[in-house]
């Protein structure tokens, strides 16, 4: 079993993901009121963590890298950091890149969800820092593994995914998402080739990471400032 996963995602209506390169809200509107929606949708969900692939956790994790004694072998199993009680702040990060330097984002704990062939010295590091860890497989790619661990291990039942593109693009392509909730702020990024809410880079194997799913509209909800809340459920598409 894992937990039911939420994609949280704010867009402009070009479906782009960096809301510093959005066109400025319409006269009357305020800015601060259709930024502010995000955090509070997200609290109606009432999940009990969020999840953000290694980039986006970057701007938030501004632990120092440091040379640690690692204490050897360390067993490749999830390790259960003193949580007490938090939600989860999870960071998909397959090559140990991420320092945190302390065991919380914005309260919340943190748990790496890692490749098995990163070092004991990362490994140690973490214990330093009172961070969590679970493995997604020898290369950290087997992002069901690690969702299967986050239920068992910390009794999670729903979690919000909360970007950047890539790791949501991984999280489709690998069936993870149960359902989209967007929200379309009023306005414009229209750069070609500027990253979108959901942006596989998986190569060659498959160009259509929603291949074989459907989405289905459950809910529609104009918020204050003209921002457009759209929930999706994902289905496995019907035969053809
Ligand atoms: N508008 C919004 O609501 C919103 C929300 C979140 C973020 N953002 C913005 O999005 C930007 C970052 O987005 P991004 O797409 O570049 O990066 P990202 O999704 O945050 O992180 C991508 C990284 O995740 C790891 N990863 C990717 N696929 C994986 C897989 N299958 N298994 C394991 N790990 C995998 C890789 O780390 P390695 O490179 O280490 O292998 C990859 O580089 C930031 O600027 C942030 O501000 C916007």
């Amino acid at each position: 079993m894992r937990p039911y996963i939420i994609c949280h995602m704010i867009t402009s209506i070009d479906g782009r993901l960096h809301p510093s390169r959005f066109t400025a809200a319409a006269a009357g509107i305020s800015t601060d009121a259709l930024r502010g929606h995000y955090e509070t949708v997200a609290d109606q969900f009432e999940a009990e963590g969020w999840i953000v692939g290694r980039m986006t956790m970057s701007e938030m994790a501004k632990g120092q890298e440091r040379t640690v004694s690692a204490v050897t072998p360390i067993e490749r199993t999830p390790y259960v950091a003193n949580r007490n009680g938090r939600n989860l702040a999870i960071a998909i990060d397959p090559s140990g890149r991420l320092h945190y330097g302390r065991d919380n984002i914005g309260g919340d704990h943190i748990v790496a969800v890692l490749g098995e062939q990163v070092s004991d010295a990362y490994l140690s590091e973490l214990w330093e820092d009172g961070v969590s860890y679970v493995f997604a497989g020898p290369k950290g790619d087997d992002l069901s593994l690690a969702m299967a661990q986050l239920a068992s291990v910390f009794g999670v039942k729903k979690l919000l995914l909360e970007g950047g593109g890539r790791i949501n693009g991984s999280f489709l392509r690998q069936r993870l998402i149960d359902e989209f909730s967007t929200l379309i702020y009023p306005g414009i990024d229209g750069l070609a080739g500027t990253p979108s809410i959901v942006d596989w880079d998986g190569g060659d194997d498959d160009q259509r990471p929603g291949a074989g799913q459907a989405l289905r509209l459950i809910a529609c909800e104009t918020l204050e400032g003209g921002m457009v809340w759209l929930r999706h459920a994902v289905e496995p598409a019907p035969a053809v």
